[in-house]
């Protein structure tokens, strides 16, 4: 039977409990206050509070945040390519640097029009990735804005389709599996060509005469702890981790789904799920260790 995975009005109240404030609403920033653009300054269109990334046969386009961060959670509000999107992938993710760097990823996968998008995610710890999802959404996400949210904390990351859990990476360091906890994170978006692989396996290229795609975002978000770009790596743990910061992503409460949202999760999971690496037995022959429950 299948659960509807509306919202509750949990987002909207502002209450704290023993100190902690358990939901905040922080309200949505004007894209320049935390992002600023990396590349193809010339694919950005301003309008109003909205912005419009474009991609087209000489170029897509990307942001980044001004800041790294380290645990808290990011949302952006985004509007996919409408129409004929195959080939294209935006993405919207998290990521630290150098060779060893922890990363969460959204990627929408575009279609050709009226076929689903597909959303991809994938985890890197220490380097290493290869922990795809796939799964398609419950609404068409080229007809308005939804919100995509990251939510990390010492416990878990946790990936949010309009505050609906699409999917966990619980901390199981006890079984050997290596969490993301002491590297800062810069927030990025970007849309490109992936006509390679991105749309039925790669079979259907991008149609340029369809071009320019455009992706919309707006409500940009960040309610995280932030590490200055100059602090040792050492100095950011000890201030984005400290159990007496009272960071409401430390409150017990969120150190695991609510039972509502693992009954989300579930439904997701049952009427939604396309792909995961944990049951790709042609991959991993004996499944990876996080994917025991
Ligand atoms: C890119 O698209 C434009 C407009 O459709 C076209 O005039 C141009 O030749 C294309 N360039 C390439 C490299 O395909
Ligand atoms: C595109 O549509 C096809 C046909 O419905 C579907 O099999 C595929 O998963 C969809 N998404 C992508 C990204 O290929």
């Amino acid at each position: 039977m299948a659960v509807s995975p509306t919202l509750s009005s949990s987002k909207l109240l502002l209450f704290s409990l023993s100190g902690f404030v358990l939901f905040g609403l922080v309200s949505p920033s004007k894209f320049d206050e935390l992002f600023q653009p990396s590349w193809a300054l010339d694919h950005f269109i301003y309008e109003g509070e909205q912005l419009q990334l474009k991609l087209d046969n000489y170029s897509g386009a990307g942001f980044t945040s001004k800041s790294k961060y380290m645990f808290g959670k990011t949302t952006l509000q985004i509007k996919l390519i409408e129409g004929d999107s195959a080939g294209t992938v935006t993405a919207f993710y998290m990521s630290s640097d150098g060779p060893n760097h922890n990363e969460f990823d959204f990627e929408f996968l575009g279609n050709t029009t009226g076929e689903p998008y597909l959303v991809q995610t994938n985890i890197y710890v220490n380097g290493v990735g290869n922990r795809e999802q796939r799964l398609n959404l419950w609404f068409d996400p080229t007809k308005d804005f939804h919100s995509y949210s990251l939510l990390w904390n010492q416990r878990q990351v946790v990936f949010l389709v309009d505050e609906t859990p699409i999917r966990v990476f619980t901390n199981k360091e006890r079984q050997g599996v290596a969490f993301p906890k002491d590297q800062a994170m810069g927030v990025y978006s970007s849309i490109w060509n992936a006509d390679d692989w991105a749309t039925q396996g790669g079979r259907v290229k991008t149609d340029w005469t369809h071009a320019p795609f455009v992706a919309s975002y707006k409500g940009f978000q960040i309610d995280a702890c932030e590490c200055p770009v100059t602090a040792a790596v050492e100095e950011n743990v000890k201030r984005c981790s400290a159990s007496d910061k009272g960071y409401w992503w430390d409150n017990p409460v969120m150190s695991e789904l609510s039972l509502h949202q693992s009954h989300q999760l579930m439904w997701v999971r049952a009427n939604h799920l396309v792909y995961d690496y944990c049951m790709d037995s042609s991959r991993f022959t004996v499944a990876p260790p996080e994917c025991d429950n």
